[in-house]
């Protein structure tokens, strides 16, 4: 639209005419005069309208439609001036309206935070509960955030690498999602747990400073903090040290706190580092809080907690991983690795990274040489033909001259939500899975045709 003005510009130019097209928010009649506040993506200005042509027009306009209106720029009368709220010391008195769309009744109340509504009805109409400021905030502060990550990240020698999501299961302790293949009936692709073995094979590629805002797939019960897709912060780096890899993360948190909000208090820097034996002793959790008063939103406590043990028993007697199969050992394990022996004791270059209390990231060093690799899932149970099977071209890459490396990931959406204040990741996810895991907005998951089973070679067991 030429000429249109954002609402956020009108400051300062009191007595001008101005072009302007949102939604009608709140409306307010005072017999003659009809006040309502028009809403855009970047604020709320009022808008006065007099007796004369233009007003019963705009006395048809309900809430939520889209209007386009020209109207000048006024000094609100010094008695109705509200300094707490932008734009409370003007108003726009209306000359012209044309309405650009009407809008049938909105199923609840877009005037609240919508935290009273259940979270069901919120979900089912998403792009109407996204219009609340609140989870506009969260949506501009996401940006903000990755924008940041993304220009510190590329202004130090790394590159963003789309890795694919068709793609082949990678063991990170949950279930995966399967896609049948078309062209090869009868198989299936993986939706990625995380990008870890691509970005490995980035490693033994060559790119030395690998990233990626990368999407993830787990197919597990879904909580608070966990969504059954999900956005990491994906990091590797080639020749570097568990130490380089800690400091790069802390030195881009402590920035984008600083840039983003400087309102905030980082309680400790450097950031506190706990073993993780030290963590069960003295919190009696692996993610602690070291927030001296859990309230206090206005304080980030963040920590390191290392030295994990590399793996534990089963309900079953087996050995599992506890964090990532592809993590090193700490260097003085190494021996007791690669002979199989006292494995219960064997501690991991793992790191996680914790902030008020939740896991926000976690990474380790990796094994790049193939026998370390090797070794960890013969641990693990897996056989000879099963390794090569599985992990056959990871073990291949490593003989093929791969760098020693190390990364992280963060769970994007945990940051984001604890920096924004809001209790769980779905408030920070523009369109976000019920508990069952369910997109109600466009019906998914949801049946397919008989045509598509079809054409898959699939059959649905309705028993
Ligand atoms: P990990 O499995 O620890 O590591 O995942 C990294 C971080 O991702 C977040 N996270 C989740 N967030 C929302 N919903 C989920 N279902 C979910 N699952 C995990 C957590 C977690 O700390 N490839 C390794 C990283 C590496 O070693 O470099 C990995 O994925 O905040």
């Amino acid at each position: 639209m030429q000429n249109r003005t954002r609402i956020e510009d009108l400051k300062n130019r009191i007595g001008e005419t101005v072009t302007l097209a949102g939604w009608v928010d709140v409306r307010r009649d005072h017999g003659q005069l009809i006040f309502f506040d028009l809403r855009d993506g970047s604020g709320k200005v009022q808008l006065v309208v007099g007796p004369g042509p233009v007003h019963e027009t705009a006395d048809k306009l309900r809430p939520e439609w889209v209007i386009e209106v020209i109207g000048q720029i006024k000094k609100r009368p010094e008695k109705m001036v509200n300094s707490e709220i932008a734009n409370g010391d003007l108003e726009v008195e209306v000359g012209e309206i044309k309405i650009l769309n009407q809008a049938e009744t909105p199923p609840f109340d877009l005037q609240t935070d919508g935290r009273e509504l259940a979270e069901e009805i919120r979900l089912e109409y998403r792009y109407l509960d996204l219009r609340r400021p609140r989870l506009q905030q969260n949506l501009h502060f996401r940006h903000r955030l990755v924008k940041f990550i993304r220009d510190y990240l590329s202004e130090r020698g790394f590159i963003e690498v789309e890795t694919p999501i068709l793609s082949q299961t990678t063991p990170e302790g949950a279930r995966d999602y399967l896609v049948p293949s078309r062209l090869q009936p009868g198989q299936f692709y993986a939706l990625p747990q995380s990008p870890q073995q691509y970005k490995q094979l980035l490693m033994v590629a060559g790119v030395e400073k690998y990233f990626q805002i990368a999407r993830c797939f787990r197919d597990e019960d879904t909580r608070g903090d966990r969504q059954p897709e999900f956005t990491q912060l994906d990091l590797e780096m080639a020749f570097v040290e568990q130490e380089e890899v800690m400091i790069l993360n802390e030195t881009l948190l402590i920035a984008l706190v600083k840039e983003l909000l400087p309102g905030k208090k980082i309680l400790q820097t450097p950031f506190p580092r706990l073993t993780y034996r030290e963590a069960m002793d003295e919190y009696g959790s692996d993610r602690p809080d070291l927030r001296p008063n859990k309230n206090d939103s206005q304080t980030l406590a963040f920590c390191w907690i290392t030295d994990f043990p590399f793996f534990e028993k089963t309900e079953t007697g087996a050995w599992t991983f506890t964090h990532n199969p592809f993590s090193a050992p700490k260097p003085e394990f190494m021996e007791q690795l690669l002979k199989g022996e006292k494995i219960g004791e064997i501690i991991t270059s793992q790191y996680d990274i914790v902030l008020n209390g939740s896991e926000i990231g976690g990474g380790s060093i990796r094994n790049h040489r193939p026998e370390a690799l090797r070794a960890v899932f013969r641990i693990l149970g897996y056989d000879a033909a099963a390794i090569a099977r599985n992990f056959g071209h990871l073990l291949q890459a490593l003989a093929r001259g791969a760098p020693p490396h190390g990364g992280i990931a963060w769970g994007l959406d945990r940051l984001v939500s604890i920096l924004a204040g809001e209790p769980n990741i779905r408030e920070v996810i523009a369109f976000p899975k019920t508990g069952e895991g369910r997109d109600l907005l466009m019906g998914a998951p949801a049946a397919v045709t008989p045509e598509q089973l079809k054409e898959l070679k699939l059959k649905i067991d309705s028993r």
